[in-house]
């Protein structure tokens, strides 16, 4: 986080008081969670690394948008935990009078620290991992805790039950699961749930115009009921005209320490690319919209988790709730292209 000598003022924060639109809400499946149709994420941007001043931007820009929905998790950063830490510094100077507004959400499941305990699905390293979200964010509770993905060394019933009893010890008001692509792990998954009267809310899965592998899920979970948050909806920034010209130096390929590179999947990307954003221009929208709307076409997609490095990005992607669905023809005319 580069603060050194970074004397810029920053004024308090007064939100926009015309900041909610009811059509940019939807339930999350069935629950009565409404979740903005496009949420922000912290993964990137918010790391020790990154400009303080710039992420405070972003977060005030988000909630003025009404993007009221901020995901996190143990292992954001680099180095881990210094997401949630930089979050916790930021809401107790922006947000703290706001906490009932927003919907704040960690996870664990990824490796976190060393030994046996900080990593996968046990009771141990799920609680002890959300006591340390709370600790660095400043936060009484996550609105949202994920299983950051599954792990088959626990039985899912110790997961299970150790999620349920993070909501029975009001340290999370609902659960949600993440990266469980299967639709028989999400059908036993969800029949625990039940067992157990656990609050759960969404899977969280990666889903774009380059990533189809969540489809199946995608068609259950509607007929199921359950809420789906599509994570890197823009390819991490492929799926925008960021790099119709070339690579940008401030982009997120760019950046050594990324993990999109600039390899034959990526350059082969930016090919068919340049064919959608025509689709896109023709519609009179940006591409990074359209990508947006592609997703959000599936009724089980609640909400689009996206990144921003700037406040710009976030007011063009959440134009796209001032449009009609894509048309068949449209639909059509990607299909073709993602085909080739
Ligand atoms: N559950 C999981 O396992 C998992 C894994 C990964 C991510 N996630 C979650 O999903 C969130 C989003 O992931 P992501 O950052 O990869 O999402 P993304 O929305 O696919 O990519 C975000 C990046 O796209 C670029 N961008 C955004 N809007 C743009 C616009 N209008 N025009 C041009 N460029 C634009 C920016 O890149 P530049 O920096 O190049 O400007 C931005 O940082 C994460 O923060 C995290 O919360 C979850």
């Amino acid at each position: 986080m580069k603060t050194t000598n970074d004397h810029r003022p920053v004024g308090a924060y007064i939100p926009n008081e015309d900041r909610y639109k009811s059509e940019f809400f939807k339930n999350a499946g069935k629950t009565g969670l409404q979740l903005p149709l496009v949420s922000l994420g912290l993964w990137h941007n918010f790391g020790e690394g990154d400009d303080l001043f710039q992420g405070r931007k972003i977060l005030r820009k988000a909630f003025d948008l009404g993007i009221t929905h901020f995901d996190l998790a143990n292992n954001y950063g680099p180095p881990y935990g210094s997401a949630e830490e930089n979050f916790g510094r930021l809401f107790k100077k922006d947000f703290a009078n706001y906490r009932h507004e927003l919907v704040i959400a960690t996870k664990a499941g990824y490796d976190m620290w060393p030994g046996p305990y900080g990593n996968g699905g046990s009771r141990k390293y799920l609680f002890n991992s959300l006591d340390q979200s709370l600790q660095r964010m400043g936060l009484d509770y996550v609105d949202i805790f994920y299983h950051h993905r599954p792990d088959p060394t626990t039985p899912m019933e110790e997961t299970v039950l150790a999620l349920s009893d993070m909501v029975r010890q009001g340290k999370a008001l609902y659960i949600g699961i993440s990266n469980y692509y299967e639709v028989e792990q999400m059908t036993e998954m969800c029949q625990l749930m039940e067992k157990y009267n656990v609050p759960f809310v969404l899977n969280q899965l990666k889903y774009s115009m380059f990533e189809r592998k969540p489809e199946q899920q995608v068609a259950w979970a509607e007929e199921a009921g359950y809420g789906i948050i599509a994570f890197s909806p823009l390819a991490q920034g492929v799926l925008t005209d960021k790099y119709l010209n070339g690579i940008p130096e401030d982009s997120r390929v760019a950046k050594s320490e990324s993990y999109l590179k600039q390899d034959d999947t990526f350059l082969s990307r930016v090919e068919k690319v340049k064919a959608l954003n025509e689709v896109a221009q023709d519609r009179g929208i940006s591409l990074a919209q359209m990508a947006l709307l592609w997703v959000l076409r599936q009724k089980s997609v609640c909400s689009v988790l996206a990144g921003a490095s700037r406040e710009e990005q976030l007011e063009e992607n959440v134009k796209l709730m001032e449009q009609p669905a894509l048309t068949a023809d449209e639909l059509d005319r990607i299909e073709k292209i993602l085909a080739g």
